[in-house]
């Protein structure tokens, strides 16, 4: 069986209390704090810089995957990668210079990750998949939590299992929006490895057994 790894985005938690949040994340088995980055341009939503990540480095041993839903992200990769992101990933909608950022995010020693939207088609990652160490997929339009994952979302995993597989089989292959207890396993069967989940894990009364039903 291979081994899935359950990232909870923290855009789902209490935000008054995100030492704690993190901390029962932790303890429930997460694997990665998948942390939201949006700047109310390239999605109609505003989250938090680098100073939360900068703190939130302090109180957790996890990687902490950031993904960053801003316009021209090459402008804030070392303020990030300086405040202890572990993975960086940047939308290929938001910018015109994915490869060298993707180059520069590896060469700084961070893992390095293009994300599409939606909307975009799977194609546009033919030749980039090589620069990056995790793949993102958008099963959600990117912007808010808690919205249902979209059907079609299965179909473009499979093209984006089947490009992994000729480009760069060692690739973290990451979903993100609207995984469930429900939808995990279909997710997973078509080449998913890392499952982000924000409602699901932060709603739950049990983080751990959630978190556990997702991976199996
Ligand atoms: C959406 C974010 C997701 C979101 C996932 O723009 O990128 O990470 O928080 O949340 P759920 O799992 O609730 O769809
Ligand atoms: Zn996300």
């Amino acid at each position: 069986m291979k081994n899935i790894l359950i990232a909870p985005s923290i855009l789902s938690a209490d935000f008054s209390k995100m030492g704690e949040e993190i901390s029962r994340m932790q303890m429930s088995g997460s694997d990665i704090i998948h942390c939201d980055v949006m700047d109310g341009l390239f999605v109609p939503n505003i989250t938090f810089g680098p100073k939360m990540i900068a703190d939130i480095r302090k109180i957790t041993t996890l990687p902490l995957d950031v993904h960053l839903m801003i316009e021209k992200p090459e402008r804030y990769v070392e303020h990030f990668i300086k405040a202890g992101a572990d993975y960086l990933t940047i939308h290929h909608e938001a910018t015109k210079e994915l490869v060298p950022t993707l180059k520069r995010i590896k060469e700084c020693g961070v893992k390095s990750g293009a994300v599409i939207s939606p909307d975009t088609e799977v194609n546009v990652l033919k030749g980039v998949l090589q620069y990056c160490d995790m793949v993102v997929l958008m099963s959600v339009y990117p912007g808010f939590g808690g919205q249902k994952f979209i059907e079609k979302s299965i179909q473009r995993l499979n093209e984006l299992s089947e490009l992994a597989r000729n480009e760069n089989p060692s690739i973290l292959i990451e979903v993100d929006g609207g995984v469930t207890k429900e939808n995990a396993k279909q997710i997973t069967n078509a080449g998913a490895t890392v499952l982000v989940a924000g409602n699901t894990v932060f709603s739950s009364s049990d983080p751990r057994d959630t978190i556990k039903q997702l991976k199996s």
